[in-house]
């Protein structure tokens, strides 16, 4: 929610700061698109030079082309997902304070902020937007007016701010300095030669380097073009290793398709083998990616909970199948929000799995935290290097997706389904529930996993003809059973998300027991047919739901295993994936269903990329 990207570079104002925070903007506008904004330090110190609209980030641009801001030697930009007031020119960041002597952006929501205006209201202040970030701004230039530096005036006010924030500023006095303070949202710094960069993600500055180092939580930095410099909120210097990004500029663009999504769908071959490739030491033991859980505790355990949001938790919820039925440990999935409301039972003998693409999910990220103070071992499986979950949890096993730029989950599922197959393999290996020679076969299984994903992508026309005829619909209903289950909520939150059409995902099983009463004439319904091979009874029982929507009515689309001979004689259309063993089918059924969403959307004329009123990283609670 909320990019952020702050430059510091030379002594001589010059273009480069504007290029480099528009390049940033450009590339973080995933993360919200309500309006964009920048400030540019110039040679005049009393004003740094700005301009923000409401709107996409084509709105500024055209604005800037038209009127044109100095050069300067420092800049800071925002891309917004509006929290506190609605999404206007006034309210777009950065927000000046200090007669525009000084900028400020922000990510996250001050909490206290109403206390804080109140009391700068008391004091003369004058505000002219409805958000909680003025307020920083207003404190921050009530401090340098007392001869702070701006460093030390950002330590001073973050120790008063409530809730969540990642602050950037810049002062006009301060011409080769930019600042930033981040608490419960993140904030990546990139080192450059003779210039240095600050971004919400290493997105914002990959196309210029590739050596990052990240802030924590309470922590300050002070970025100048030959120095950076991270101190807690208290002023103690703190010392930091970088650490080398390993993908580049050209994953983050859209090679040749037509959107991110496009993209990002076709990724999936790769970022499934990505995240299983070298996993396994010689002793088939798993290879982590970060801290460490010792094996003892992970022969102890009884329960685990997985804890998730959106696509993430749908992701667990195939795990689970797959978990329970290799290790035998009884495995609960909990959105990580109603989590730590209901008093759940955790403890040292629960391993609590938290699944995030950002990594930066404040949702997940206050229940791993809750996990933890329970004194629950917690693993994450995430995406994005170096993000808050990766940190705080006992040990990483990240996907390999490499970024994933549309707002709406594709590849990620892929591979968060893929770590945590992982993830069981290795537990019942350790546990003794599997003996070498299953776990090599399940191995093997996987592994061949890509190369059927890719045999979905290149049979795909079939659906994104169906998808094509269907932009009038408004109510699609997608059933699954056992591991289709997930895969039915996924496809219908898909539908949902990129083409605004109500959609409805549901276990088939419970189809009698009240959702038929949806069914009406011409109704599309989806079904993800259960492999024939596998309990058998599973197959017939989804054949019969098929059956029963199909005689009231319904238009039936039925994604089925190749060979699956029966399924045609129920449905309208069928649409095969390859065979794969009962538990991995997801990684094949749920291609289909997302080409679907993308098609429909497509056809609908949306921006598939940047639906309405999302962000790719919900980094508020
Ligand atoms: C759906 C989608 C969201 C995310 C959810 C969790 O397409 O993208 O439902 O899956 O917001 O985000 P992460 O995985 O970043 O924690």
């Amino acid at each position: 929610m909320c990019g952020i990207v702050g430059y510091v570079g030379s002594d001589a104002p010059g273009a480069r700061p504007q290029g480099v925070v528009m390049g940033g903007l450009a590339r973080l506008e995933y993360r919200g698109y309500d309006s964009a904004g920048i400030a540019i330090v110039t040679d005049d110190r009393e004003r740094v030079a700005m301009s923000k609209k409401a709107g996409k980030l084509v709105n500024l641009e055209k604005h800037l082309a038209e009127h044109p801001l100095a050069a300067g030697t420092a800049a800071i930009g925002h891309t917004r997902w509006a929290t506190h007031g609605a999404p206007t020119d006034a309210n777009a960041h950065p927000h000046l304070a200090a007669a525009g002597r000084i900028a400020i952006i922000h990510n996250g929501i001050i909490e206290n902020f109403a206390a804080l205006r109140a009391e700068l209201q008391d004091e003369g202040v004058e505000f002219l937007s409805e958000t909680d970030t003025e307020v920083a701004g207003h404190l921050l230039a009530r401090e340098v007016s007392t001869g702070r530096s701006l460093a030390d005036a950002m330590r001073v006010i973050t120790r008063r701010l409530e809730g969540a924030f990642t602050l950037l500023a810049v002062d006009a006095r301060e011409p080769r300095t930019v600042v930033g303070a981040r608490r419960n949202s993140p904030l990546v710094i990139g080192l450059g030669e003779g210039e240095n960069f600050l971004g919400s993600d290493v997105v914002a500055f990959i196309e210029h380097t590739r050596t990052a180092l990240e802030l924590h939580q309470d922590e300050v930095v002070e970025i100048t073009p030959e120095r950076v410099t991270i101190t807690d909120f208290s002023g103690f210097v703190v010392d930091r290793e970088p650490y080398h990004v390993d993908w580049d500029a050209s994953a983050a663009q859209k090679g040749g398709f037509a959107t991110f999504m496009e993209k990002e769908i076709h990724d999936q071959p790769t970022a499934v083998a990505d995240t299983l490739r070298g996993r396994m030491d010689e002793h088939g033991r798993l290879q982590l990616d970060g801290g460490m859980i010792h094996e003892s505790i992970l022969n102890s355990i009884d329960k685990i909970i997985v804890i998730a949001c959106g696509t993430a938790a749908y992701a667990g919820l195939v795990g689970r199948y797959a978990i329970e039925h290799w290790c035998r440990i009884p495995v609960e999935v909990e959105l990580a929000h109603e989590f730590r409301y209901r008093d759940p039972v955790v403890g040292v003998r629960t391993l609590v799995v938290a699944i995030s693409q950002s990594g930066e999910t404040m949702d997940t990220i206050m229940a791993v935290r809750h996990a933890q103070q329970q004194g629950a071992p917690v693993i994450a499986i995430v995406n994005s290097q170096g993000s808050t979950i990766a940190r705080e949890a006992d040990a990483v096993l990240y996907t390999r997706a490499g970024p994933e730029i549309a707002v709406a989950s594709t590849k990620a599922f892929l591979a968060q389904i893929t770590a945590v197959y992982l993830l069981g393999i290795y537990l019942a290996e350790l546990r003794g529930n599997k003996f070498p020679d299953e776990i090599e076969a399940l191995l093997d299984q996987l592994d061949a996993i890509p190369a059927k994903i890719q045999r979905v992508l290149d049979t795909s026309e079939a659906i994104r003809e169906v998808a094509r005829t269907m932009a009038d619909e408004r109510t699609v209903l997608f059933l699954g059973r056992h591991v289709g289950y997930p895969v039915a909520l996924e496809g219908a939150l898909k539908l949902k998300e990129l083409a605004y059409i109500h959609a409805e995902g549901f276990a088939a099983g419970e189809l009698k027991h009240g959702p038929i009463a949806l069914v009406e004439e011409g109704l599309p319904v989806i079904i993800v047919l259960p492999s024939p091979r596998g309990r058998e009874s599973l197959h017939s029982k989804v054949i019969s739901n098929v059956q029963e929507v199909r005689a009231r009515g319904a238009r039936t689309f039925v994604i089925a295993e190749e060979g699956d001979t029966e399924a045609a004689n129920y449905a309208e259309q069928v649409f095969f994936v390859p065979s794969a063993p009962v538990l991995m089918t997801p990684l094949l059924s749920v291609v289909p269903l997302q080409i679907f969403a993308l098609e429909l959307a497509a056809a609908k004329g949306y921006d598939v990329d940047q639906p309405r009123n999302l962000a790719k990283s919900v980094t508020v609670e």
